[in-house]
């Protein structure tokens, strides 16, 4: 392990080190300059990436090469943002999003007694979740919403009921959101829902067609489900159900902000790829931000990383990088099948700021455990007054060079910073439609060059499956009252605890 170098003496010896160790480009900043690594170390990292054939891989996924080895597929949600050059069935399902949000808006497609749609109820999990909902929350800061749009995603009854509760079901379309059309806790979801709105028309299932329409690469499964092909909005099984918002899972979110807005969030992303596809090792973002990363993880050891953006419009950004990073990277076996002997992907967690710095700010400053910190902020303020956003941008950079300076307390040792604490800065010009794209799809790939570097598959998700399978049998337990007897004896006792308990509150 190399031992993190002084930033603070990085900065002293190289006084143009911000402009070496940062890249801005069309409308996007990345500085790397507080971190430890200096002009030797970056030779290094770029020399690992190359032995890693990043160049190659990079191709290899847009030729659409069978990269996701495990479950022999092609990795190709960047088609789904390619504009005129994306796939024949993208262009026509981006079309017919269209072509529906278009309808909805103007009062065409209206509910079952004709009443225009108000409200959508977005039923889904993971990414077919955490995408739709952070942009739909993102962009409607810069959008106002044209709809009023709820997301779904646990099986914990208040999620469904709390939505429910506030819409008015003659007015609302319920989106049924799932790759799979089979994730447990989507299908009750939606069942209940489609329940729901049977009997609300006193059994009348024709008013199915008016109120749900679903998202997914089954069709066959939706169409078993009651919801027709015409309301139905397909995609290909190569894209992978975490970088699953560009394709129809994004439905929800051109309802609530609009066709023309998705465009320019589809084109920023789109402008991310091109620029991954075509940059040099050196000036690529993706490829800087992950090899970051890789210094962090690998060399320091660090095995956790805060994001911090700062901007309350992306609250959720933590969460969808939660799935992004962790699903993709947190795996132990090479691809060839052998056990890693290098750390891979890190703890992601995260909350915005200022908010954060209230709460488990002060662990990143005196911890004795080091956790670097990706502070993403705007240029440009998207609502408030002037001085809100300098408050705003002055907390932000004051963190980033606290952790980076500290402050020497020997008299009184609990207000000793140590400082030497790493940062990375990603600014965006402002927060409009194209820079998230170009932000998430900066993520998604940064999380790719990892995976390569790592020598992992980043895109299967192996890890989630055992749980679905133990959830299925005690579920069988629980509803019956009646656990067998072959579980271990935490789970046993568990079991019997729930069940007198849930008898007794009945
Ligand atoms: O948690 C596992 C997972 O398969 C994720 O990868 C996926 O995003 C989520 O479940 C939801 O899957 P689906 O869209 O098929 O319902």
């Amino acid at each position: 392990m190399t031992a993190q170098p002084d930033i603070r003496a990085l900065f002293a010896q190289t006084p143009d080190r911000f402009a070496r160790f940062s890249r801005y480009r069309d409308g996007l900043l990345l500085d790397i300059s507080k971190t430890g690594i200096d002009d030797a170390a970056f030779e290094k990292l770029l020399e690992r990436a190359k032995g890693a054939r990043i160049a190659e891989r990079i191709a290899d996924m847009f030729d659409g090469k069978h990269i996701n080895t495990t479950e022999n597929r092609a990795v190709l949600h960047t088609a789904c943002r390619a504009g005129k050059d994306a796939p024949q069935d993208v262009r026509d399902t981006l079309a017919r999003m269209h072509t529906f949000t278009a309808d909805v808006h103007s009062g065409k497609h209206t509910g079952y007694t004709g009443k225009p749609i108000r409200h959508v109820i977005n039923i889904g999990i993971g990414g077919s979740h955490a995408g739709p909902q952070l942009v739909a929350q993102a962009l409607s800061c810069v959008a106002p919403p044209l709809l009023d749009v709820h997301f779904v995603s646990n099986v914990e009854g208040s999620d469904l009921a709390r939505a429910l509760g506030a819409v008015d079901i003659e007015a609302t379309i319920f989106v049924i959101a799932s790759k799979s059309f089979t994730t447990p806790e989507t299908m009750l979801n939606a069942r209940i829902a489609r329940q729901r709105i049977i009997d609300h028309y006193q059994g009348d299932e024709n008013s199915i067609a008016a109120h749900c329409v679903a998202l997914s690469t089954q069709t066959e499964k939706v169409a078993a489900f009651g919801i027709a092909p015409e309301n139905t909005f397909p995609f290909a099984d190569w894209v992978g159900g975490r970088f699953s918002a560009w394709s129809a899972i994004g439905l929800s979110i051109m309802l609530a902000v609009g066709g023309r807005t998705f465009d320019r969030w589809l084109a920023g992303a789109h402008a991310m790829d091109q620029h991954f596809r075509t940059a040099d090792l050196r000036d690529n973002l993706p490829v800087l931000l992950a090899l970051a990363g890789i210094w962090h993880r690998n060399d320091c050891g660090y095995g956790a990383l805060a994001v911090i953006p700062y901007h309350s419009s992306l609250a959720r950004l933590p969460a969808w990088l939660q799935q992004l990073d962790m699903e993709s990277n947190g795996k132990a076996v090479t691809h060839a099948g052998a056990t890693v002997t290098h750390a891979t992907g890190p703890v992601v967690f995260g909350e915005p700021g200022t908010d954060s710095q209230h709460t488990f700010f002060q662990w990143l400053h005196q911890s004795p455990d080091i956790v670097p910190v990706e502070f993403i902020g705007c240029a440009n303020a998207t609502a408030g007054t002037h001085e809100q956003h300098t408050m705003l941008l002055a907390n932000m950079l004051a963190q980033s060079q606290s952790l980076m300076l500290g402050h020497t307390n020997t008299a009184e040792p609990h207000k000793n910073f140590t400082g030497n604490r790493p940062s990375i800065t990603i600014m965006l010009d402002a927060l409009t439609p194209y820079h998230l794209g170009q932000l998430m799809a900066l993520y998604e790939h940064k999380i790719f060059v990892q995976g390569i570097i790592w020598d992992i598959n980043s895109f299967d998700q192996f890890g989630v499956e055992l749980g679905k399978v133990m959830a299925a049998r005690l579920q069988n337990d629980l509803s019956t009252g009646q656990p067998s007897v072959d579980h271990d004896g935490s789970t046993l006792g568990l079991l019997g605890h729930i069940t007198a308990q849930c008898k007794a509150t009945n």
